[in-house]
């Protein structure tokens, strides 16, 4: 099956595009190359601009006539960038979404799978959330994220798109033949920090004592980034079925376990074989204890469970931050709009 896979050149379009073309499809992927790399792209059937620009999307389904789905996983994604350029999140992930969304249905391509964060979620007693739990979005970026998850349900419900929002967890790790994983060498989430104190012995702070889990440490739920792109494949094989009969569908992505901080850290200090020095630090305003994803609906209509545990999660990180470098070598962007490494896929 040819698929639409935009921002297919960033850390977890990249993994889904692998694991696509691992399942004998055809990725055809379209990014900017705003965050993304040129390297992760190498090989594939790729377009380098915006997914706002409808020529171009209608370009890439005029020359693909077998793209019948589309993955959306272009977005901008840093929060702290989100709270000073609020208008730039919202133009891409929000604006953009919409003119992706209206260039694709108007050449014939109704059917997306998209990217969608458990950030939508608001903090409740329960740390366990099922894809009904409250909305309480914190940051522009996790609003940008709502609104467009609720524009895309109002586009299917108006009989013009089918919808699969994938709502990840915390996804974690790269890919398990480290042909891709985070682009930056400190990637900024929490095991990105750790590896850095790995890297340079500094006290990795844990941040909040007091919350109400098993250890009074805040509590994420981390999902392999490998395990998620195989969700995407599922997503697109069996795109029917997962919609289970309505027009647009949500689904977390998660492993249906929580880890605290404290837990991670032991286990990071167990795969990499260095004790990690930390002390306890007051919470960052605005912090939550966490969540962990329920994961029933995503068993249920996907045949999907996580498969790799938080161990192979950081494994795969520490040998990507190894090997990291090599991959990407520096090739060169190509002009904006044109086509770029055409031809054959793995
Ligand atoms: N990484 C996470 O922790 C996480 C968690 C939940 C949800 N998500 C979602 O997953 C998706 C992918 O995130 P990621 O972590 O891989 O980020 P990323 O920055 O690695 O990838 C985003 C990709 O989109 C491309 N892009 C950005 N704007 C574009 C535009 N206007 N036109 C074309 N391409 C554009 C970038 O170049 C990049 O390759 C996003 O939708 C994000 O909201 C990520």
């Amino acid at each position: 099956m040819d698929v639409l896979v935009t921002g297919g050149a960033g850390y977890i379009g990249s993994t889904v595009a692998s694991a696509l073309a691992d399942a004998g499809h055809h990725p055809v992927v379209l990014d900017d190359l705003s965050t993304g790399r040129a390297e992760f792209v190498r090989g594939r059937t790729f377009y380098r601009g915006d997914i706002a620009d409808a020529g171009l999307v209608r370009r890439i389904v005029a020359r693909h006539p077998g793209i019948r789905t589309a993955v959306h996983c272009a977005a901008r994604v840093v929060v702290p960038e989100s709270v000073a350029r609020p208008a730039d999140y919202y133009r891409t992930n929000v604006t953009g979404t919409l003119e992706l969304a209206e260039a694709l249905s108007g050449c014939g391509v109704h059917d997306l799978v998209v990217s969608g964060s458990a950030s939508v979620y608001g903090a409740g007693p329960d740390l366990a959330v099922d894809e009904d739990a409250p909305w309480a979005p914190a940051s522009p970026y996790a609003r940008t994220k709502a609104v467009a998850e609720q524009m895309l349900a109002d586009l299917a419900a108006a009989g013009r798109l089918r919808v699969l929002s994938l709502r990840y967890f915390n996804p974690v790790g790269a890919d398990p033949w480290l042909r891709t994983g985070p682009q930056q060498p400190r990637p900024g989430h929490v095991l990105g920090v750790l590896a850095d104190c790995r890297r340079t012995g500094a006290v990795f702070p844990v941040r909040g004592t007091d919350y109400p889990t098993r250890d009074g440490s805040a509590l994420r739920d981390y999902v392999h980034v490998w395990d998620l792109a195989r969700a995407h494949v599922a997503a697109v094989e069996h795109f029917e079925r997962a919609l289970d009969g309505r027009r647009a569908q949500a689904i977390n992505l998660g492993t249906g376990r929580g880890t605290t901080v404290r837990e991670l850290v032991a286990t990071f200090a167990r795969v990499s074989g260095h004790p990690v020095t930390v002390a306890d630090a007051p919470r960052r305003p605005g912090d939550t204890a966490g969540a962990f994803a329920r994961t029933d609906r995503a068993a249920r209509l996907l045949g999907w469970h996580a498969e790799r545990d938080l161990a192979t999660g950081v494994a795969d990180l520490l040998g990507w931050l190894d090997r990291r470098p090599a991959v990407l070598a520096g090739i060169s962007a190509d002009p904006v709009g044109s086509p770029g490494f055409p031809g054959s896929t793995r």
